[in-house]
Order: structure tokens, then C-alpha cells, then sequence
């Protein structure tokens, strides 16, 4: 859907109040092409338009890898340092760490009293990663209150939109029906989030497998123009075309959704024709796809000069990201303390 679907026409400049984005992301580990275009680009874009929150979800990361979690800390600096190389600008968006602002804890907590334990069981996301993570132990209260936690993140923030991937959208639905409850039961001070449902282009990785660190099969934002280029060699074409001399078939060339994205349709529809035709090879065609993307990833990897040199500078962008989070975050917690009748108005003993 387009955001002007959800949100309304663009707003102006001169519009007082910019509709609010939030968005946030597990640290995982280094961002490959599959993140940066099925979301860092958009949410780069949005930040025009919008007021952006962007966070490093560590807590979230912590219901799946609770057994191991000392890799997860380690994961935030290269994490933000690819946020900020694709362009997220601390001057436009509000970049922070989940658990440098308590409040979330204290707001999941809240929501936790009301929030119906069917509502978690039925979520189809969960039952996918249950399946799909199976050699881990998922039977925890944690990972099933999963989503309460998301939307403690997302409500803390009063957010309009949330720009998120298909599997996502129920998360988005429940953070809705939370505030409805907590409108309902309480006070209303929460809006109803829409999520902006991002295209997930169909990327897979160099063979031909989702695009995924666990398979090794990544092309890495940060990863040296060489080595991108020596992936992009890497990767599977059209199966059915064995010789140059045989036409080939772009929908069925696994480089051929790279291309889509790096170059204009008119360029798309002319290697197209050539392939089908046989007149361009793969090496040849790979050749300009490698070229392409080198050119869309040379300013990104100019700005990961920068901040590698700074990391620093990092830092203190989330320093100050952390305190502006925490600023609306400590205005909500007030809101809904006293809404539930917890506030120091109510407790002559509160500190
Ligand atoms: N669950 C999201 C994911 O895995 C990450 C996330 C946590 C999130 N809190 C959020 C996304 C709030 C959007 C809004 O991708």
C-alpha cells in the first residue's frame, strides 16, 4: 500500500505536526541488501516527510537468544553505523536503543495486565517462529509476550505509522486492539498505529536461498566493492540457459531482481529483450549489474568511512537519540500512570 493510502497526502512542509514514523529492528548482526531494501531505504525516505523513531530492538533479540545474549550488545554500534551509512540522519530521526529507555519494560508491563493470553496464542507469527526456530526453546512467557513488548514500542511513541514486512502486520493488528483495551478500560490517550506494509522486493541470496546470514549467502552493506562484485559474479542465473547461444529468461535469473533495482525500466526492458533474445550473456549482463550497484553503494560506503573513523560520533548519536526517546517516553509513562490511577496525584508516598 502506499503511504499516502494510510496517512493521508503528503504532508507540507508547512504542516504543523508531521504525522509520526516508528520503526525498529533486532540486532542481528551486519545488515546485508536484503534489509537494506526491504527496509533501511524506505525508512530513509520516509524520514523526509515524517518524524521518524528508529530503534535497535535489544530486548526483542533477547526472547530468542537469551541462552547466548552476549553477542547482542555488540551488535548495536555495527548496527546503527549501517543505519547511518545508508542515510538516516540523527538531525531528521530520533535513533535510540530499546533498553536504554526503561519505560518500554515498564509500559509492557502495563499492557501485559490486560492483554489476553488467546490474543498471543492465536498471533500466526508466533506459531511460524516457533516451527522455524525449533532447536530453541521458545516455550517462554517472554517470547510469547513478544508482540506486548512491540507495542509498548510502538505506543510509547504515539506513533502513526509503522513501517514494517508482511510477517510483522499481525504485531502492528494487536499493538491496535492493545490500545483499544487500554482506551477502553482506562483513558483514551493512545491512537491507533496503521502499519505501512513495505514491498519486500523478492531478493534471495547468491544461491538462490533467502538471503540470510545463517546461510552465508549475503552481500553485506559493508562489504568491500571487490567482494560485491566477486558475489555478484557469484550468482545463480537462469538455470535453463547453459550456453550463452540458448535464450534466456530474466524471471527466472535470480541476478535479474538486483537489476530491477539498481536500474530504470527502460535499461530493465532492453536486457530483457537481449536475454531473451540471446544477445547478452550472463557474465556480461552480471558485469553491469556488479557496476550499477557499486555506483548506488559508493555514496553509502563513503558516509561508512566516515562514521568507522568516528565511532564516536556513533555513540554520541545515540546518546543523544536515547534522550530524546526518553523525553516522550517519560511524557507517556506520566500519561498512563496516572490513566491507570498510578500516578503521585493517587500515591502520597511516591517518591
Ligand atoms: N519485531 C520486529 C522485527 O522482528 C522488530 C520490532 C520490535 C519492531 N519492536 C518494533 C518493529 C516496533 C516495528 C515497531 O522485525
Amino acid at each position: 500500500m502506499a503511504f499516502g493510502d494510510i496517512l493521508g497526502p503528503r504532508p507540507k512542509p508547512s504542516d504543523l505536526q508531521k504525522k509520526r514514523i516508528l520503526s525498529g529492528m533486532r540486532p542481528t548482526g551486519k545488515m546485508h541488501l536484503g534489509n537494506y531494501y526491504g527496509a533501511l531505504y524506505n525508512w530513509m525516505r520516509l524520514q523526509e516527510d515524517y518524524e521518524c523513531y528508529y530503534f535497535v530492538a535489544d530486548w526483542h533479540a533477547l526472547t530468542t537468544e537469551y541462552e547466548t545474549p552476549g553477542a547482542i550488545s555488540g551488535f548495536i554500534p555495527e548496527m546503527v553505523t549501517d543505519w547511518l551509512s545508508v542515510g538516516l540522519d540523527p538531525e531528521k530521526s530520533t535513533i535510540f536503543v530499546q533498553s536504554a529507555i526503561p519505560e518500554h519494560a515498564e509500559l509492557y508491563l502495563v499492557f501485559g495486565m490486560f492483554t489476553p493470553v488467546p490474543w498471543l496464542e492465536r498471533n500466526p507469527t508466533y506459531k511460524d517462529q516457533i516451527q522455524e526456530l525449533a532447536h530453541k526453546d521458545l516455550a517462554t512467557y517472554g517470547f510469547l509476550g513478544y508482540p506486548v513488548l512491540q507495542a509498548a514500542d510502538i505506543l510509547m511513541y504515539k506513533a502513526d505509522g509503522v513501517p514494517v514486512g508482511v510477517d510483522q502486520v499481525p504485531h502492528v493488528e494487536m499493538t491496535r486492539e492493545i490500545a483499544r483495551r487500554f482506551n477502553h478500560l482506562y483513558r483514551p490517550i493512545f491512537p491507533e498505529p496503521a502499519a505501512l506494509l513495505t514491498e519486500i522486493p523478492k531478493l534471495t541470496g547468491t544461491d538462490g536461498r533467502k538471503m540470510s546470514k545463517s546461510y552465508g549467502n549475503c552481500i553485506y552493506l559493508s562489504d568491500p566493492p571487490e567482494v560485491m562484485a566477486k558475489q555478484v559474479r557469484q550468482m545463480t542465473t537462469d538455470t535453463q540457459r547453459p550456453y550463452k547461444k540458448d535464450p534466456g529468461e530474466p524471471d527466472r535469473c535470480l541476478a535479474f531482481p538486483f537489476h530491477r533495482l539498481n536500474l530504470p525500466q527502460a535499461r530493465l526492458d532492453e536486457i530483457s529483450a537481449e536475454c531473451r533474445k540471446a544477445t547478452l550473456g550472463c557474465v556480461d549482463c552480471k558485469k553491469m549489474l556488479a557496476e550499477a550497484l557499486l555506483e548506488n553503494m559508493a555514496p553509502i560506503q563513503e558516509r561508512r568511512r566516515y562514521y568507522e573513523a568516528h565511532p564516536d560520533a556513533v555513540l554520541d548519536i545515540m546518546h543523544r537519540g536515547n534522550e530524546r526517546a526518553r523525553e516522550q517516553a517519560r511524557r507517556t509513562m506520566a500519561e498512563v500512570r496516572e490513566a491507570v490511577g498510578f500516578s503521585r496525584k493517587f500515591q502520597l508516598w511516591a517518591l
